[in-house]
């Protein structure tokens, strides 16, 4: 569920992430790289690929209703972001971290399930060099309105990502406090670079600042659902994104 309005995950913020360079760090005492995100990060974001998308690009559903054709009749108000325009911007997300990376040190794309499953099957299709798939699965403690931004993992990796250059990437950035916590936990396991593909951003929302390096969209912060996002695990199937209509959920 990621429609949460502004006063949703209250709860003190964790440190936030930064920008920078890969570098070393000292080895702790366990022998692991003590390395912090900013450390880790690929580098500069690459603001240019964000486009800025307000509530007066909803485009209102009105007699064709496009979640009728999944079973969602009557239950979306607009649609923010078409399908095509999702996939237009895929393109241009993935060309840009390819550019980033070569053939001889790919990727490792990390999913967070399970909001971001639809964006990364996009995304290492549009991706023009190889890529290697992880997927970890993490939930908040405490419900909607207490999060704390500590999260427990459900599913880790399969994988050692020791030296690995990993690309994170995500559905939507709303607090910002599960990306935050994420990237201090690999940041502990070794990686090379450690670098986060977000196609949605609330910037409205943010808690904890993160640097994220590629972003989509910035949108506003209203209950989106599609391609990915649910509510109450509905939705996610859409091809698209939409606004949820308010008799949904008040
Ligand atoms: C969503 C989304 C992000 C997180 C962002 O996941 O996929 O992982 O919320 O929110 P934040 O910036 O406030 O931390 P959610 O917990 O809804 O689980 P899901 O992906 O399984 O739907």
């Amino acid at each position: 569920m990621t429609g949460s309005d502004s006063s949703s995950l209250a709860g003190p913020a964790p440190e936030g992430g930064g920008g920078g360079l890969h570098g070393g760090g000292a080895a702790g005492s366990n022998g692991v790289a003590n390395l912090s995100v900013s450390d880790l990060s690929g580098g500069e974001s690459r603001a240019h690929l964000t486009s800025r998308i307000t509530s007066a690009d909803a485009v209102p559903i009105g007699d064709a209703d496009p979640g009728a054709d999944h079973g969602y009749h009557g239950e979306l108000a607009a649609i923010l972001i078409g399908d095509e325009a999702l996939k237009a911007k895929i393109a241009v997300l993935a060309k840009a971290v390819a550019a980033d990376h070569d053939q001889d040190t790919p990727p490792l794309l990390i999913c967070v399930l399970k909001g971001a499953v639809m964006f990364v099957t996009d995304f290492a299709r549009a991706l023009p060099i190889p890529s290697e798939l992880e997927f970890m699965a993490v939930t908040s403690y405490g419900s909607a309105t207490t999060s704390s931004g500590v999260v427990r993992i459900l599913k880790d990796l399969d994988r050692d990502i020791t030296g690995r250059r990993v690309v994170i990437v995500e559905d939507i950035i709303d607090s910002g406090l599960t990306l935050s916590w994420l990237l201090r936990n690999l940041a502990t396991r070794g990686p090379a670079s450690v670098d986060v593909v977000a196609l949605l951003r609330k910037p409205e929302a943010i808690k904890v600042d993160v640097d994220v390096r590629y972003v989509g969209f910035d949108i506003p912060n209203e209950f989106v659902v599609g391609y990915g996002l649910d509510y109450g695990e509905r939705y996610r199937d859409l091809p698209f994104v939409g606004l949820l209509g308010e008799h949904m959920y008040r």
